[in-house]
Order: C-alpha cells, then sequence, then structure tokens
C-alpha cells in the first residue's frame, strides 16, 4: 500500500462502529465530538480523544476539521461503472431499460479508448461524492476490467471488479461463449485479483443472458479460486423472475438457477434480492451470502421494495449500493435516503446509525472486507470521508436544531449531495 511515512492527525467528530446497529442499535456507534484519527503508512494507528492524540503524536502534521464528520469512506457494494453515461434515462422497466439504453451503451467499450475516459469519469464523480470503494461490473470486453482497474490503482483505492459475462440474450457484439467467458475471466482474474487493492469478482451478469454451460463454467471458475467473490442479480423484476423460470424450467426458483451451477456460496453477492422465496432466503441465510440492495435503482426502474427489516432480522449479511445506472445518483447519502424511505414504505424507520453503517461497515461486511475497509479503527486501511454536515442552506438550518448528533446527521442523509464531501482520503492520503 502506498502512504506517507509521516503520521497525519486528522481531528474533527469522529464516527466508527463497534458493532451492527442493526443487532443492538444506536450503541454500536462511537461518536466523539472533538476526536482525532492518526493515520501512519496508509492505515489507521489510533482514533480517540482529540487532545489524547495531540500528545501521544506530538511530530504529526494536524489537520483540524472543527465541526465536520469523519467517516470511513463510503463503499458502494454493486455498481455498474459502463453505464455512468446513461444514467437517469427515461422511461423503462428492466428488461426494455437493458435493451434500449445499457447494451447499446456498453457495446461503446469495445473501444479501449472509451472505456478508459468512462472509468476515469467513473472515479472522478464517485470519489466526489466520499466513495472510495465501488464493486463493479465491467462489460464483456477484457480492455473494459483493465481501463477499470487501472484507473482506479492510480487513485489508489481498493476496488472489486469483473468481466460481465453473456452468452445469450444479448445482442451480437455483447456476447462470449461459455469458454471464451471462463478463458478472459480466468486471465483477468490471473493478472488483477490481489494486484494492489484490486479484488477480481467472477461476474455472470444473470440466468437470463447465461446459458446453463456459462453458468456451470462460472461456477467452475469460482471453486477453482475460492477467495474470489462472485456477484450477479437476483429477483429484481417480476418480469424478470418468470422469465428467468421459463429459461430453466427444473429449477426450484431463480436462486436455483445459479445453485445448480456452483453459483451460491458465502462469497456470493446477489444484487437487488427483492421478491425472494421461502426457500431462496433460507438458503441465501444458510450459506451466508451477500443481498446488496440498491434503493435508488429499485424506485427508478419500478422493481419493488426490499424488506431490509425482515431480511436483517432473520439474519442476512446486507451489502448498500447505487447500481448506477440503473440507480439514479452516485451518492451513497442519496443511497442511505432511498432505503430510508422504501424502508418507510414497508413500515420501518431506519435509524441514522443503520443508515450510515450499511453504506460503510456493511457494505465492506458484503464484500468480506470489513477486516480491511469501513470502519475507522486501529490496523484499518485509511480510506476516509470528512463530511460536511451543514453543506447547503436547507441543511444548515435543519442541523442547527440538532440535539444529539444523529439529528445532526440525518439532514445530510436526506437532502446531501457532492456538496456535503469536504475532502477524501485514500490510504492515507488526501485526494479530494
Ligand atoms: N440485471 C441484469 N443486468 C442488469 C443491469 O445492468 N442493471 C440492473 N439494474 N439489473 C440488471
Ligand atoms: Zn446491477
Amino acid at each position: 500500500m502506498r502512504g506517507s511515512a509521516m503520521v497525519e492527525l486528522l481531528i474533527g467528530q469522529v464516527l466508527s462502529y463497534s458493532a451492527d446497529p442493526f443487532a443492538i442499535g444506536p450503541a454500536a456507534a462511537q461518536h466523539r465530538s472533538r476526536g482525532a484519527v492518526a493515520i501512519e503508512g496508509g492505515r489507521i494507528a489510533s482514533v480517540g480523544e482529540a487532545a489524547v492524540l495531540r500528545a501521544a503524536y506530538p511530530q504529526a502534521r494536524v489537520t483540524d476539521y472543527g465541526r465536520k464528520l469523519i467517516s470511513a469512506g463510503f463503499i458502494d457494494a454493486h455498481v455498474h461503472y459502463p453505464q455512468t453515461a446513461i444514467i437517469a434515462s427515461w422511461g423503462k422497466r428492466l428488461i426494455d431499460w437493458l435493451n434500449t439504453y445499457t447494451f447499446p451503451e456498453e457495446m461503446r467499450f469495445a473501444d479501449p479508448d472509451y472505456a478508459a475516459a468512462v472509468a476515469e469519469r467513473f472515479f472522478d464523480l464517485t470519489l466526489a461524492n466520499g466513495t472510495t470503494s465501488v464493486c463493479s461490473y465491467c462489460t464483456i470486453h477484457p480492455a473494459s476490467v483493465d481501463a477499470f482497474f487501472n484507473a482506479a490503482a492510480l487513485r489508489g483505492q481498493r476496488v472489486w471488479g469483473g468481466k460481465t459475462c453473456m452468452d445469450r440474450n444479448a445482442p451480437e457484439g455483447l456476447r462470449d461463449t461459455a469458454q471464451s467467458g471462463y478463458d478472459d475471466s480466468r486471465a483477468l482474474l490471473g493478472k488483477w485479483h490481489g494486484a494492489g487493492r484490486a479484488n477480481y469478482v467472477i461476474t455472470p451478469r444473470f440466468s437470463p443472458t447465461s446459458t446453463p454451460e456459462q453458468l456451470a463454467a462460472m461456477g467452475a471458475l469460482w471453486a477453482e479460486n475460492p477467495n474470489c467473490l462472485m456477484q450477479t442479480h437476483l429477483s429484481e423484476q417480476t418480469d424478470e423472475i418468470a422469465w428467468a423460470k421459463s429459461l430453466f424450467p427444473a429449477a426450484r426458483d431463480y436462486l436455483d438457477t445459479y445453485e445448480e451451477h456452483g453459483l451460491l456460496g458465502a462469497g456470493g453477492l446477489y444484487g437487488h434480492s427483492i421478491w425472494l422465496e421461502a426457500r431462496e432466503k433460507a438458503r441465501l441465510v444458510e450459506v451466508g451470502a451477500s443481498l446488496i440492495h440498491c434503493p435508488t435503482s429499485n424506485s427508478f426502474i419500478g422493481s419493488g421494495l426490499f424488506d431490509m427489516a425482515g431480511l436483517k432480522s432473520a439474519g442476512q449479511i446486507v451489502g448498500l449500493a447505487t447500481d448506477t445506472g440503473g440507480g439514479s445518483s452516485f451518492s451513497m447519502l442519496r443511497t442511505m435516503a432511498a432505503a430510508y424511505e422504501v424502508a418507510q414504505l414497508r413500515g420501518t424507520a431506519l435509524h441514522p446509525s443503520q443508515l450510515w453503517w450499511l453504506a460503510t461497515s456493511g457494505s465492506a461486511q458484503s464484500l468480506h472486507a470489513s477486516d480491511k475497509i469501513g470502519n475507522i479503527a486501529p490496523g484499518m486501511e485509511a480510506d476516509l470521508v470528512v463530511i460536511d454536515l451543514a453543506s447547503t442552506p436547507a441543511i444548515a438550518q435543519a442541523s442547527a436544531r440538532a440535539s444529539d448528533i444523529w439529528e445532526s446527521i440525518f439532514p445530510t442523509i436526506m437532502m446531501g449531495d457532492d456538496r456535503a464531501t469536504h475532502a477524501v482520503w485514500i490510504a492515507g492520503i488526501l485526494v479530494q
């Protein structure tokens, strides 16, 4: 890892977690109103009261952020960087949206220069929103994977990504085969997995765009590389579920189309997971798989209302994600707001401590990386965001009335955007 040898001491309001607030409530969070984070060699060396850490690190370079909030950087656990340019495309539901907007745009990634340009733009946009790690789909083209990991490496970011495999129900030019999907994925995995902070993710797009042969090939690759994660889509829209079942008539349910081909496991990331059947929920929790909640996308494409309260209380692992360009914002603040609104529509008011945890530690847990990122604790990689809790007049006047930290944060969750990002640190280096 990069990182300067000097100790950096960041002072401000510091928010960290010692547990999952869905399990024990807001007491899972620690808030220090005059706290400090000491960074050394790209990692967090210490977290505590500002006065104590100032005395412990007299030689440190000090940055005093005053009343601003120092948090772990946001982690977007499911996103499609190649869809950056088609965000906010009007009027379609999932399958139509894929055919009308997504596939034509993904075709353009046959040009490596275009892929590199969009990857650069994507990381600029997400960093401006305080997102320090992402788990992204690329396109069918191996060069789109190189563009993604190269752009992340330039910025020093810990990222996950993989070549999106499709060998049916996609246009000519966006299809590989079971064999070439396996071969390309294997070569990219060998090139990128563990290179610096890069993590390769085996990526069959979803059952409707893969033959059983391709799913089996992806399952074989995963079995050969069990330390890799595998990402796909599951139970996003009712039409999609009916289509998946019709393409796999022997499957017990949508999840079974993956399970039968070696694509169900603890390292599996199942995007959306809205309309799960009882057997699917039981199997997902049994294997310890991760469900990725994409609330702006689920509303924008008209998919449905994810059952956060029910799934978390059943012990499911859940991460939070934008799913751009199906999602309508690059901001994890906006994404937390959407998660709050969706939960309200299902009768639960998620607490700000839960929303913030989902966007940081929860996403890290879903990516099996909570020992590295997603929290402020000694030994963790120093990926931090500094948030202005009064970034617009509307937010400032609401947070001015706050009587505790959660009332002071919640207006930024509900109304905040990239203007709330005051600073971003990646591996102990100020990048934004
Ligand atoms: N299902 C299969 N591909 C996609 C995609 O690109 N976006 C979303 N939201 N759902 C999908
Ligand atoms: Zn997706």
